[in-house]
């Protein structure tokens, strides 16, 4: 390194100092600002069990509460939702500038209603009535903006007002996950104001496209600027928007409201701020949204905290299901003691799904000594296809971990058992299909294994005659999750198969004989494991390679394309 010394002469150093008080004073101005002031409204009905999280989420804004007013009307409630708000206002009220609630405790439902999820026109007036009696509140009280949001909405990441602010739009919206295709905007919309499905849908929601996008539709949780002139324009109702044949709607109205006005609605997915809830259909009960519930907790899941929940809140949460192993004589859940980020977060999937489940400590690769190695046996020839390479010390830790289940089983005489690794993302409603899948399957007179969870790796594989969950598996890769009987544990151990070892998600291809290399199959002359698998699967990686935050125990580097999980059809 050269260093060149400076001189600086007096006159620099005045112009220094000037430039430097000058910036000073910018930033002392800048900083002299107060944030804008926004109102917030919270319309909450028969959500008792989604409020605790709602709340708490959204409390945990990085925005100062001295700046927001709340507004919050609940009434038709057959639920105790009215009851958790007053507890909740009760503890923060003296943080926000104001709180403004009213609350209807007579009517349980509406007269002509047919469930939770059934929207008579009363129902629908009603709404709308509020929607709109919040934004002129708003406009009254000269609120800078107004956050509508709605109570199934779990605004996971903190940042999220301050941004939607900064972002200086009249009106916007955080892109917001769910358990499926569902989220909080259109892409496209029909001549008579209906969903319309467009190609550029997914790629937005799946975050291929990043930015703020011009839609036609946003709901569930909007930020409107109010102190924009144009703003002026929007409305909820549907009687004040001149020539408009649409639907009693709220939010088809707000909608066309701005459409008409010009002003664009923007979705912006430039990060992840959070999730909402699929709403329920006509005829569907509150149970199910109970299981949306737990459908949506396990999606926040997939990264490792759990939803928040403000300890005020905690004796308002819902009380987990008692748990129990489904229809196996036994669950296990192979872990690494050291990953016990993982651990936790399968606990806490565990207690969502009611299962009951044995952990097992891995055999920890990397601990092996060397003279239990020498006493296992490769199998001649084996390399890894993509690296050529022999087994490693996570992928020989992970065959005996597996192996180790195997002979608990046969040791136990446990008729059916699931075997879970640790790095599993569930399928929505995984209770419900689980059992579904096993009715089938238990119609199958001869099986030894299910699997659940892999990855697929030939794209012609038959169904099972006459089942509507099962296909024929062909050449899969990793062991994710798996139902193995008694027999199929018999023949995965009398084959013998630590005198020839290969990674077990090769092993278990070759014993049901789908595995595409000859010269290894010879080395296992009986391949008559019976093996079916979920289709569509239960289970998939909570991470994959090259994804944020993928850790392998057993692989370093291989490069597998992503594959998305096919979750359900967008509405
Ligand atoms: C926000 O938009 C207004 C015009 O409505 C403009 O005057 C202002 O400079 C913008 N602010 C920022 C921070 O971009
Ligand atoms: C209003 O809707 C029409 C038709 O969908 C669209 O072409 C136009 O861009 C929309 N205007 C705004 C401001 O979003
Ligand atoms: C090596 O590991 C095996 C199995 O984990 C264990 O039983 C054995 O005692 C170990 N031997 C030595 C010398 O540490």
């Amino acid at each position: 390194m050269h260093f060149k010394v400076v001189f600086i002469d007096n006159s620099m150093k005045y112009l220094i100092a000037f430039i430097y008080v000058i910036g000073t004073v910018i930033t002392f101005l800048k900083a002299d600002l107060k944030n804008p002031t926004i109102l917030i409204s919270i319309l909450a009905r028969n959500k008792a069990h989604t409020l605790p999280y709602f709340l708490s989420n959204l409390e945990r804004q990085n925005y100062p509460k001295s700046r927001i007013s709340l507004w919050i009307r609940s009434d038709h409630n057959s639920d105790n939702s009215i009851q958790i708000l007053k507890a909740w206002i009760s503890s923060v009220k003296d943080e926000y500038h104001s709180v403004n609630t009213e609350f209807i405790e007579a009517e349980k439902n509406y007269p002509d209603e047919m469930g939770p999820g059934h929207w008579t026109p009363e129902r629908f007036r009603q709404i709308i009535y509020l929607r709109e009696a919040a934004l002129e509140h708003g406009r009254q009280i000269w609120a800078d903006y107004l956050l509508a949001i709605d109570c199934d909405v779990f605004l996971t990441n903190p940042n999220t007002l301050p941004y939607l602010v900064s972002r200086n739009f009249t009106v916007i919206a955080p892109m917001l996950n769910s358990e499926a295709l569902y989220s909080n905007f259109w892409y496209g919309m029909t001549e008579d104001y209906y969903y319309q499905r467009t190609e550029e849908y997914k790629p937005v929601l799946h975050r291929k496209n990043l930015g703020c996008f011009d839609v036609p539709m946003i709901h569930s949780c909007v930020l409107i600027y109010l102190r924009r002139e144009e703003s002026d324009f929007l409305t909820y109702n549907p009687s004040k928007i001149r020539n408009f044949d649409g639907p009693s709607d709220d939010i088809i109205s707000f909608a066309i409201s701005a459409n008409r006005s010009g002003i664009p609605l923007k979705l912006c997915n430039e990060e992840e701020f959070g999730y909402i809830m699929i709403p329920l259909d006509e005829d569907d009960s509150l149970e199910l949204d109970y299981e949306h519930l737990v459908n949506t907790k396990m999606a926040v899941l997939h990264e490792y905290e759990p939803l928040y929940v403000n300890p005020i809140l905690k004796p308002y949460e819902r009380a987990l299901p008692e748990k129990d192993s489904l229809v196996f004589d036994k669950i296990y859940m192979i872990n690494l003691k050291r990953r016990h980020e993982r651990r936790k977060r399968m606990l806490t999937c565990f207690d969502e799904l009611g299962l009951d489940v044995e952990i097992v400590d891995a055999v920890d690769g990397q601990a092996l000594n060397d003279s239990f190695l020498g006493k296992i046996k490769f199998m001649p020839g084996f390399s890894d296809p993509y690296h050529k390479r022999p087994m490693k010390l996570g992928e020989i830790g992970c065959f005996l971990s597996h192996f180790n289940i195997w002979r608990d089983v046969v040791g136990n005489k446990y008729d059916t058992v699931l075997i879970l690794e640790d790095d599993i993302r569930f399928e929505p409603f995984f209770r419900t299909r689980v059992m579904a899948l096993m009715s089938e399957v238990n119609k199958i007179p001869n099986w030894d294994l299910v699997y659940f969870g892999r990855k697929i790796l030939q794209d012609d594989e038959q169904w099972i005659e006459g089942s509507n969950y099962l296909v024929q598996p062909g050449y899969s890769y990793w062991t994710l999750g798996y139902v193995l009987k008694y027999n199929g544990a018999e023949k995965l151990l009398n084959a013998d198969p630590l005198s020839r070892l290969v990674p077990v998600d090769e092993y278990l291809p070759i014993l049901f004989d789908k595995h595409p290399q000859e010269d290894w199959k010879k080395h296992y002359p009986q391949r008559n494991l019976i093996a079916l698998s979920a289709a569509p699967l239960l289970l998939y990686p909570t991470h994959y390679t090259g994804e944020k935050g993928y850790i392998s125990d057993t692989e370093d580097s291989v490069v597998i394309e992503e594959v998305l999980p096919i979750l359900k059809e967008d509405l």
